[in-house]
């Protein structure tokens, strides 16, 4: 069976970018897929310096994932630094990039050009993300638009090692973008993201839920006026909730006068709501017992370090480390 990896920063709240634009994918990848999918904390070390925030946001992924149906017979759920191997292969990925290639990183050059101080952690992550994907054997990997250029990276470090090294050595991957789902847009209308400030999180109380989808940006045509859904944040969101028949009725309604803004967004909220109201029941349970989140995370770290010892011993065979 080909094998999907992803993983997910635990550095905040899970959003509904992550969720439309990574977690809904990736979960419908679970049948055809042996799925690795796993809580990247060496990512979030970037970033996180608060070991009590990092702990928490580990378990809230973690439970994100429970809540939105991955099923841990099948998948395999794990936190990245159960298996401290990634960062050997990150090192031997790391003498196979040139400086030139991780400073074309889009990632990279946005944190440059905000100014301050840039960790080396920053700047080498794309190695380490190459020895995540490339440690599992992985064949695809789900992600939205904004990882594309890591993976194509990570392709090239495959490439140039199996090139060095012997064909075989690494399985090249391919990257799984959505196109309906590649950037969601946040309240603000730009890409939707934890260092924006303009995310919906996921699990919030439905009346806080409400009041941040009454808070999307719009334009200012009045209740009198025409409305053209396909330049509107509120209908993009929208269509990615509702049936095909609910979306084409709320069109109906941009397009001849007499509906306002604040009914499409209620109109929103009630689908957002009613797919989430489940799922959020399920996650406050799974946080309820963290213990039996950590069970999942071992037997999924069980089952993942037996895939990375055998891919681990053959690169180290081959680049001449035994
Ligand atoms: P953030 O940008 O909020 O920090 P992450 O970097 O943790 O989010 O992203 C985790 C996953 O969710 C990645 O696969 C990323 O491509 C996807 N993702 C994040 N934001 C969006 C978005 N606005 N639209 C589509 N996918 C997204
Ligand atoms: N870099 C990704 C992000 O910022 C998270 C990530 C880490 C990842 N390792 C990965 C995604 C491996 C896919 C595959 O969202």
């Amino acid at each position: 069976m080909q094998r999907a990896l992803t993983g997910i920063k635990p550095t905040g709240d899970v959003h509904l970018g992550n969720y439309l634009g990574m977690i809904r994918p990736a979960l419908a990848l679970q049948e055809k897929y042996e799925a690795y999918y796993f809580i990247a904390d060496y990512h979030a070390l970037t970033s996180v310096f608060d070991r009590e925030k990092l702990r928490a946001h580990t378990l809230e992924t973690a439970a994100t994932w429970m809540a939105l149906g991955l099923d841990p017979e099948r998948t395999i759920l794990f936190r990245q630094s159960s298996i401290p191997e990634v960062c050997e292969l990150a090192w031997i990925l790391t003498c196979q990039v040139s400086m030139g290639q991780l400073e074309r990183m889009g990632a990279y050059k946005q944190a440059r050009d905000r100014g301050g101080d840039i960790n080396a952690g920053i700047f080498n992550y794309p190695s380490l993300m190459a020895a995540d994907i490339l440690l599992y054997d992985s064949h695809v990997v789900p992600v939205g638009a904004d990882q594309k250029q890591h993976v194509e990276l990570c392709r090239d470090m495959a490439i140039k090692v199996n090139h060095r090294f012997g064909e075989g050595t690494l399985v090249v991957p391919e990257v799984s973008i959505q196109p309906d789902v590649a950037t969601i847009v946040g309240l603000d209308g730009q890409k939707m993201s934890k260092s924006y400030n303009n995310v919906i999180p996921l699990w919030l109380p439905p009346k806080k839920l409400r009041k941040l989808v009454m808070k999307i940006v719009t334009d200012s045509k009045g209740v009198d006026e025409v409305k053209d859904p396909d330049t509107c944040n509120v209908y993009s969101l929208y269509k990615l909730f509702a049936t095909p028949e609910q979306t084409a009725a709320l069109r109906e309604r941009y397009l001849v006068p007499g509906m306002g803004y604040g009914h499409a967004k209620e109109e929103l909220f009630q689908v957002v709501n009613a797919t989430l109201e489940e799922p959020r029941e399920r996650y406050h349970e799974w946080m309820a017992h963290p213990e039996r989140l950590e069970e999942v995370l071992a037997e999924g770290a069980r089952r993942a370090r037996s895939a990375a010892d055998v891919v681990l011993e053959r690169v180290r065979d081959r680049v001449g480390l035994i």
